[in-house]
């Protein structure tokens, strides 16, 4: 595995920056592993390969899932976001295009998160 995660020098680099990175490069990683098990099984014929292969891609399911997890919790601002459009039923597109406009919304209200409709995350931005 090279270091192709970096599009800055990882030297000037908070260790917190290389942590991510390191983070968003295994959840490519698990990401595509779905695909490859996804492909895989739609054209394996053999049921005990087949078996083995679902049995991959479930554990798969979970390395991705607790890669975003750990990525969701060290971002507050993407987590609002993702909260409004993960695990909802409707539109994705609506649904994204209601959550963008409440963080949106949110950056103008202090405190925000009251509600008002608002994803509670006014406080996070705007700080720098
Ligand atoms: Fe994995």
């Amino acid at each position: 595995m090279g270091f192709d995660q970096y599009h800055e020098p990882p030297e000037e680099l908070s260790q917190e920056t290389r942590t991510l990175a390191r983070m968003f490069a295994s959840l490519t990683e698990e990401a595509e592993a779905i695909n490859w098990y996804e492909q895989r099984l739609s054209i394996e014929q053999d049921p005990e390969a087949r078996s083995i292969i679902e049995d991959a891609r479930h554990e798969e399911y979970k390395h991705f899932s607790m890669d975003l997890e750990f990525l969701l919790r060290r971002r507050p601002e993407w987590r609002a976001i993702a909260e409004g459009v993960l695990f909802r039923p409707g539109a994705i597109t609506e649904n994204a295009d209601a959550a963008e406009e409440a963080a949106e919304e949110g950056a103008g209200a202090a405190g925000g998160g009251d509600g008002d409709g608002s994803l509670g995350i006014g406080g996070l931005r705007g700080r720098s």
